[in-house]
């Protein structure tokens, strides 16, 4: 089991460069085999999700290749051979399930194994069946896995109970063939499903309103192969810029869409902490101290789920009493307990946690229980006293690519031991 040990760091500098979007590239690589045709997709970030996204694409029958120094990826899925997903890889990330929508559409069956990912909350697909069956589908669950087949597909009125994300994308990726017009209604809007909605049109799809909770998809024959470059990752961004602002730093953030940042760049400034767009990136800089905030994650435009466990580690160290909400997934305070071990003073209560800001973190041995925990215990390990040693780092290096690399170049002491 390897580790990441992080000592304290009195203040980052210089400036950063942000990756291709985890979440974004996932849905668009799976995309790609909705095409016999070959697809170039650029800034695909070398993360072990994409790895094993990739390999999934293999696994059907597609051939891929992946240029990891040019962060090109290129998938040609002449035929499919296989409409099924093996469970040893596609348990693995949750984002396997987003194959079922494209298979359904290019081959009329898919047989998915219930997904992986971050333990976060029970995460069902109910959203992503219902989408499927009202387009024509007939699904079943049997044995751990998620049957579905088709005749043919039906464009349909479809409202969702709830904006989920990857629900708007798959159902979004059936429909792109289906027979006449299907209208997404409380459709996600974050700007992976933008991205998703623009990589779809290259291709020859007739997707409009989409970054709208309205999506209109009017159904073609066929698609054609395209090219894409994938946007920043707004929450490795919004990852970073937190490390700023718990260090009391400025630093530069390059390759990121101040567009996506909104709700990220508001709370900043509530903490304290400045943003300021400039030639080429993003400076942040801090204008006092790091002040407590309340929180409370929401869909897109709202706050971000994925950073509120990142953002916890700024309410533990800063002046006052912060109260976060957790409204997104259930289970989203994992790193709680880890940080209360590093001294903070953290309160859980369902979906609330009271964070009571102490005046030192110390370093200590923790585990990074998912993705975004194990980000927010990079952040706190910065301020911690003494040395931080992380384990169970597996899950950070499925979401952030040279993460230790990255802190390195902004001065800060990280190191990745191998057990
Ligand atoms: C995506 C992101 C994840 C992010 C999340 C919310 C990817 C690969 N992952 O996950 O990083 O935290 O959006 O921004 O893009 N739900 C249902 N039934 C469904 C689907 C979802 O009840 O069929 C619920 C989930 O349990 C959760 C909520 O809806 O409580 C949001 O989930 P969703 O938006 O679907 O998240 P993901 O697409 O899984």
């Amino acid at each position: 089991m390897s580790k990441y040990i992080i000592k304290k760091c009195p203040r980052l500098e210089g400036q950063v460069e942000i990756s291709g979007a985890k979440n974004a590239v996932l849905p668009i690589l799976a995309a790609c085999i909705l095409t016999e045709k070959e697809c170039v997709i650029n800034s695909v970030p070398p993360l072990a999700d994409v790895f094993v996204m990739l390999e999934i694409l293999k696994s059907l029958g597609a051939e891929v290749s992946y240029d990891q120094s040019a962060k090109k990826a290129k998938i040609k899925a002449e035929r499919i051979l296989r409409a099924k997903e093996e469970y040893d890889l596609a348990g693995k990330l949750r984002a396997s399930f987003l194959i079922m929508g494209p298979l359904l559409a290019r081959k009329g069956r898919a047989k998915i194994p219930l997904p992986g990912g971050c333990q976060i909350g029970t995460r069902p697909v109910d959203l992503h069946l219902k989408g499927f069956t009202e387009l024509g589908a007939k699904t079943r669950q049997l044995h751990g896995f998620i049957e579905a087949r088709c005749h043919k597909l039906t464009g349909e009125h479809i409202h969702l109970d709830f904006p989920s994300v990857g629900a708007t994308e798959n159902i979004m990726m059936a429909a792109v063939m289906a027979e006449g017009v299907t209208v997404i209604e409380n459709a996600a809007v974050e700007p992976e499903i933008v991205d998703l909605a623009e990589f779809l049109n290259k291709m020859g799809a007739k997707i409009s309103d989409y970054g709208t909770n309205t999506i209109t998809i009017k159904g073609v024959k066929s698609l054609k192969g395209a090219r894409h470059t994938v946007i920043p990752d707004r929450i490795e961004a919004g990852t970073f810029m937190a490390a700023a602002a718990i260090t009391g730093s400025e630093i530069t953030i390059k390759n990121a869409d101040i567009d996506h940042l909104g709700a990220i760049t508001a709370k900043l400034k509530e903490a304290n902490v400045e943003t300021e767009v400039i030639n080429g990136g993003l400076k942040v800089y801090p204008k006092g101290e790091l002040t407590a905030f309340d929180l409370k994650t929401m869909p897109y435009p709202g706050f971000p789920t994925d950073l509120q466990a990142v953002f916890m580690s700024l309410d533990a160290v800063a002046k006052g009493t912060g109260v976060i909400t957790e409204t997104v997934f259930e289970n989203r305070f994992l790193q709680a307990g880890e940080l209360n071990r590093m001294g903070a003073d953290i309160k859980t209560d369902g979906r609330t946690a009271v964070v009571d800001g102490v005046k030192k973190l110390m370093g200590t041995q923790v585990k990074a229980t998912d993705l975004r925990a194990g980000a927010a215990l990079i952040v706190a390990a910065l301020k911690a006293e003494g040395e931080t040693e992380i384990g169970d780092i597996y899950h950070i290096e499925r979401g952030y690519c040279s993460i230790v690399e990255k802190f390195k170049g902004l001065g800060a002491q990280i190191i990745r031991v191998e057990e």
